[in-house]
């Protein structure tokens, strides 16, 4: 069984490093942060006690199951000592390229060639982490999604010099882990956090153009079967964390108009109300974490919103339907992979191909588009892809 290295114990590291335990796998874990390692130690057991007693476990098979998957876990004072011992380092510190080549370049230097070397980044270019090593074929990402032993899906990332034998076995690997592997290119935001842009993107530009209030927003995409509405869900990840993922996507695409981030998103960060995590963000939070109300200025405005519930929901759809449609024609992944990736990355109750199928087909969703971009501007002129299929 392969030997597992874990290069960050942030939230994402001890995930995975829970998960590799869980299925029986020696993991080596490095951070630069001695506290930050304590931690994980005290987390990934927590994790496990949850998972064993997930599993059914009596109480005495409780401890013997924690304890014999825990015993894998060692740490290592140095990334180096990582990289000597593990088949699969798996890496998941800051989101930062410079940061990330350093690593790679050192990760790179100290494994033999055949240690599979992989970056859990959300958004950076797979292929410049590459560039620090002297092997980019044997680098590719595996994008986990948080939290990490929850959440079944991974993005399994092929950057152009990538070797197809390492995905496979890549693949392989977290397949066995219980995981949902989809195959993406090495493309901006990858799948999910591309293809779901238009969903906290589009339902900005509703409220901020006082189509309605955030709160409708919340309570029609909810009643149309999402699990969370986009501000619940802005406020929960960190409007800062929702921010950079779309300052990112809008840069890597060239500044292009429908990927621009929100003003009211920006002025939220810079005023530090980021959500739950500081007590309000767009709505306000109690003690006990529940949202009390929408913040001041959301509240509704003693004019409705113009739009009704079906209205905001058919934009939200719609974008990220158009999106998808980008996606597959750039050739970013399978539209499978792409209605998979939605349903179990984001936890839309069907994929967006899946939805342009149940709303009429292409021809019907080019036709939407068409209406919604005479009147809202070229952000849903329809995709290139959907042009050539309808
Ligand atoms: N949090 C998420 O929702 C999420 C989801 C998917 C992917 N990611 C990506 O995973 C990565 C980690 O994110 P996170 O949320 O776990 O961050 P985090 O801030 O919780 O943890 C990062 C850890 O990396 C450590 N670190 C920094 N520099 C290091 C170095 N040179 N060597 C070793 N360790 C170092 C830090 O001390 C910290 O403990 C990022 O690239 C992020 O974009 C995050």
């Amino acid at each position: 069984m392969e030997l597992i290295g874990v290069v960050g114990a942030g939230t994402m590291g001890v995930g995975i490093c829970q998960i590799a335990l869980e299925a029986g796998h020696e993991v080596v874990v490095h951070d630069v942060d001695p506290g930050a390692l304590e931690a994980a130690q005290v987390r990934i057991r927590d994790g496990l006690e949850r998972r064993a007693v997930r599993l059914g476990l009596d109480a005495d098979s409780i401890d013997q199951w924690v304890e014999g998957r825990f015993q894998g876990l060692r740490e290592a004072d140095s990334m180096d000592a990582v990289a000597a011992e593990a088949d699969v380092v798996i890496e998941a510190a800051l989101e930062d390229l410079e940061l990330k080549q350093t690593i790679f370049g050192r990760l790179d230097g100290s494994s033999g060639p055949e240690t599979i070397l992989a970056t859990n980044t959300s958004a950076l270019s797979v292929d410049a982490i590459a560039d620090a090593t002297t092997n980019p074929g044997r680098v590719l990402g595996l994008h986990f999604f948080n939290p990490a032993p929850v959440m079944k899906l991974v993005e399994v990332v092929t950057a152009p010099r990538t070797r197809a034998q390492l995905s496979a076995a890549a693949t392989r690997l977290v397949t066995n882990w219980g995981k949902t592997a989809v195959q993406c290119a090495d493309a901006p935001g990858f799948i999910v956090n591309r293809v779901n842009r238009p969903f906290t993107l589009e339902a900005l530009r509703i409220v901020d153009a006082d189509g309605a209030s955030i709160e409708q927003v919340d309570r029609a995409v909810v009643d149309a079967g999402f699990p969370m509405g986009p501000f619940a869900l802005m406020d929960l990840v960190g409007i800062d964390v929702n921010l950079a993922a779309a300052r990112s996507l809008y840069e890597r695409f060239g500044r292009e108009k429908r990927f621009e981030p929100s003003p009211t998103q920006e002025r939220l960060v810079s005023e530090e109300r980021l959500g739950r995590k500081t007590g309000a963000g767009f709505y306000r939070y109690g003690a006990d974490d529940r949202p009390i109300e929408p913040s001041e200025e959301f509240a509704p405005r003693t004019a409705a919103g113009s739009l009704s519930d079906e209205e905001v929901v058919d934009r939200i759809v719609l974008g990220v339907i158009n999106e998808a449609y980008y996606a597959l024609g750039e050739k970013v992944a399978s539209g499978d992979d792409i209605d998979l990736a939605l349903r179990l990355g984001a936890g839309h109750p069907r994929g967006p191909f899946e939805r342009a199928e149940d709303i009429g087909g292409p021809q019907v969703v080019r036709e939407r588009l068409l209406r919604l971009s005479a009147k809202l501007g070229p952000r849903f002129a329809p995709a290139p892809a959907l042009r050539a299929e309808a």
